[in-house]
């Protein structure tokens, strides 16, 4: 099997391309930073190539598949992992980084989907599987952006699922909380300490990964983990009112 991860030179991308690997599948690695993807590749127990590719403009987020299936294949897993975030004051964000956030976390994905469907629907076989984020359960104030594209990423995932019912494409959809990445921590020394952040639920990437991997295998619709934020999906208003009024203030606020 193909398994092509982007966002897999660091974090959650790296840990979910070993998964696939140690399951002996062949996975394309898609990242900016060349020298980290060689070093997994050359890690890894099985095959890999390796896509140096800016996935920030949707234009050319695709130029790099016709390459990677002469490598490896037609892609029958597409994970769209790569992403940033965008935290601080709506008023005063940065409006070129957060446009950014949405090309690279909302319309690359699109893109890279609109790209391999073809092919998966005339194998009748393939799963994409969309990273979104607990920000789209649970929209995080002084998030705006962030919130926007992981919830228009969460929305269209969990649409296709429907949409490819009985063509044999499957779709999962992710819901990470906080994970230890360089984003996670960043994303948590955004806000203040408050006991509220010390209290929520953490994963690891490995934790994470093995559930993707499990879902892929198993074609269920959708991974939330830590699994205790699963009670968002039943509780919107709570989840809602949690989050209006326990979400300590931005560091330096
Ligand atoms: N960590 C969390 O708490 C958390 C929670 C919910 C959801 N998520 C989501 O999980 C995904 C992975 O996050 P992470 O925590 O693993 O973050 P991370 O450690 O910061 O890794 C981000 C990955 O995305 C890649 N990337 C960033 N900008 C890119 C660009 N313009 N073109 C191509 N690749 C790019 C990075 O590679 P290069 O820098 O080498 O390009 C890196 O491999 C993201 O979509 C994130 O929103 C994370």
């Amino acid at each position: 099997m193909h398994v092509v991860v982007t966002g897999a030179s660091a974090g959650i991308g790296e840990a979910i391309a070993r998964a696939f690997s140690a399951r002996g599948h062949g996975v394309t690695l898609v990242a900016r930073r060349r020298p980290l993807l060689e070093a997994l590749a050359a890690s890894l127990p099985g095959p890999s190539h390796v896509v140096e590719a800016d996935l920030g403009d949707p234009a050319t987020c695709t130029a790099w598949l016709p390459a990677a299936e002469a490598a490896l294949g037609p892609v029958d897993v597409l994970v769209n992992n790569a992403g940033m975030q965008v935290i601080g004051p709506t008023a005063e964000v940065d409006i070129e980084r957060a446009e950014l956030s949405l090309r690279l976390n909302l319309l690359s994905p699109l893109r890279l989907t609109h790209a391999v469907l073809p092919g998966m629907l005339a194998r009748r076989q393939g799963c994409i599987v969309d990273v979104a984020s607990m920000a789209a359960l649970a929209p995080t104030p002084a998030m705006t952006w962030y919130n926007a594209s992981k919830a228009g990423l969460a929305g269209a995932s969990e649409a296709l699922r429907g949409e490819l019912r009985g063509t044999g494409v499957h779709v999962v959809t992710v819901y990470p909380g906080i994970i230890e990445t360089d984003m996670g921590k960043a994303g948590l020394a955004a806000y203040q300490k408050s006991r509220m952040l010390a209290l929520q639920p953490r994963g690891t990437t490995e934790g994470l990964a093995a559930r993707v991997l499990k879902a892929v295998e198993r074609r269920r619709a959708r991974v939330v983990y830590p699994a205790i934020y699963g009670m968002t999906r039943w509780l919107p208003p709570v989840t809602r009112w949690f989050m209006d009024r326990l979400t300590p203030p931005l560091a330096g606020h």
